[in-house]
């Protein structure tokens, strides 16, 4: 690791964040909103301008002046009218733009992503971001600090996908310096102030993929049960979008309350949560649980070889023995407690039809039993990963 363990990266988010050199400094309302290779299904959010990354491991051809030979480039007939332009003032505005992913949507005093509004079910505020970052780390101390299990020895090319506050893709970045790294998320949350080797878009991941360009790695951390609508389609989005070779890795966990030795209570408040949370989330048509055979199963039904499935135990609580895991166990603790509101208003509200007050009552007991260390809960974490085959003579 490039930076030293947790207490750096914990630090790092609280307040002591690393200095990028020619990084700007532009607060997220300000911006550049300069189109991306996605085409228009993808906004680029970051700081790098496109033409950087024309010099590196992408590929991208050079700018040139004048016309490029042989090259098909025919119009579209229905691409412009006689009478005007063919776009609509609207449609060229930056402003238009810019509401289309700022303009979050605002429920009970939290925030909701603004592109594709309404699909995903998490806040994207304040309080939420400071919850991904907790358990990244909780995340990290159980996964012994690894950022990928596939057998990649320097990645040139990574994407993450959903990647909310970008943490995973800076650490990355930054620890792979000649590799380009993207993030892509419906959120514009990411800061501004990142790696040059690294570039935010804002994308929808169940919409067609087009980058330009060919990855080694593809990943993805905490999407499943309620991001991704169809796993199918992702795995056929990453198995294309990869180079032959490539790897697919989703490092997940499966939201659901385990205990191994008796100490969660059959009637617990927790087992209630979980309960009503996949019922609700079921509504808007997602899964909720992670199987991760069934994941196993879809990623080779996509074409992926060798897959492997490695799995962890996330502690809810410091009651593990394990110092390491002891003190993962309290991060996820507290970012429980943190992101317990943000991960049930949505669903209790809208597909369950609940009062936020009924609801946090229920939240109350919830917490309750979490912070109860005689409760030995903790959440089942698999890392899923596949290979592209790689090219035969
Ligand atoms: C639970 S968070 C995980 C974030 C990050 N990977 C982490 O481990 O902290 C899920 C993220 O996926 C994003 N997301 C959900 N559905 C998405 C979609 N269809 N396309 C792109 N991003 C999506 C959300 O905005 C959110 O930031």
């Amino acid at each position: 690791m490039a930076d030293g363990g947790w207490e750096s990266q914990f630090g790092s988010h609280f307040g002591l964040n690393k200095e990028y050199v020619g990084s700007s400094s532009q607060a997220a309302g300000a911006q550049s909103l300069a189109p991306s290779i996605g085409g228009d299904s993808a906004v680029s959010t970051g700081n790098h301008s496109r033409s950087s990354f024309g010099e590196g491991p992408f590929g991208l051809s050079q700018q040139t002046t004048g016309s490029v030979p042989d090259q098909d480039l025919e119009p579209d007939s229905d691409a412009a009218s006689d009478a005007d332009s063919g776009y609509s003032e609207a449609a060229l505005s930056t402003a238009s733009l810019r509401s289309s992913i700022f303009d979050y949507e605002e429920e009970y005093g939290r925030s909701y992503h603004a592109f594709r509004a309404g699909k995903y079910m998490l806040p994207n505020d304040e309080g939420e971001q400071e919850r991904m970052d907790i358990h990244y780390h909780s995340l990290r101390l159980v996964l012994g600090n690894r950022h990928f299990f596939a057998p990649l020895e320097y990645p040139m090319s990574v994407i993450d996908i959903g990647t909310g506050t970008g943490i995973w893709a800076m650490d990355v970045a930054d620890d792979y310096p000649n590799s380009q790294v993207i993030g892509i998320d419906l959120s514009p949350i990411q800061p501004t102030a990142v790696p040059p080797n690294l570039e935010f878009q804002v994308m929808d991941a169940d919409e067609p993929w087009d980058f330009g360009q060919r990855f080694d790695l593809v990943h993805t951390r905490l999407m499943n049960g309620f991001s991704i609508k169809s796993w199918p389609f992702f795995y056929e989005q990453a198995y294309e979008a990869l180079q032959p070779g490539g790897w697919v890795e989703n490092q997940e966990f499966d939201l659901t309350f385990a205990c191994d030795d008796g100490t969660l209570p059959p009637d617990a408040a927790c087992s209630r949560w979980v309960d009503l949370w996949n019922i609700g989330i079921e509504k808007f048509g997602l899964v909720g649980r992670c199987l991760p055979e069934k994941m196993a199963d879809q990623m080779r039904n996509a074409g992926f070889i060798n897959v492997q499935i490695v799995p962890r135990k996330m502690a809810i609580g410091t009651w593990p023995r394990d110092p390491d895991l002891r003190q993962s166990g309290l991060f996820a603790l507290v970012g429980m407690l943190e992101g317990l509101s943000g991960l049930s208003q949505r669903v209790f509200t809208k597909a369950l039809g609940w009062s936020v007050e009924e609801m946090e009552l229920l939240l109350m007991d919830v917490r309750r039993e979490l912070k109860n260390r005689r409760i030995h809960t903790y959440f089942p974490i698999y890392v899923v990963y596949g290979q592209k085959p790689p090219l035969t003579r």
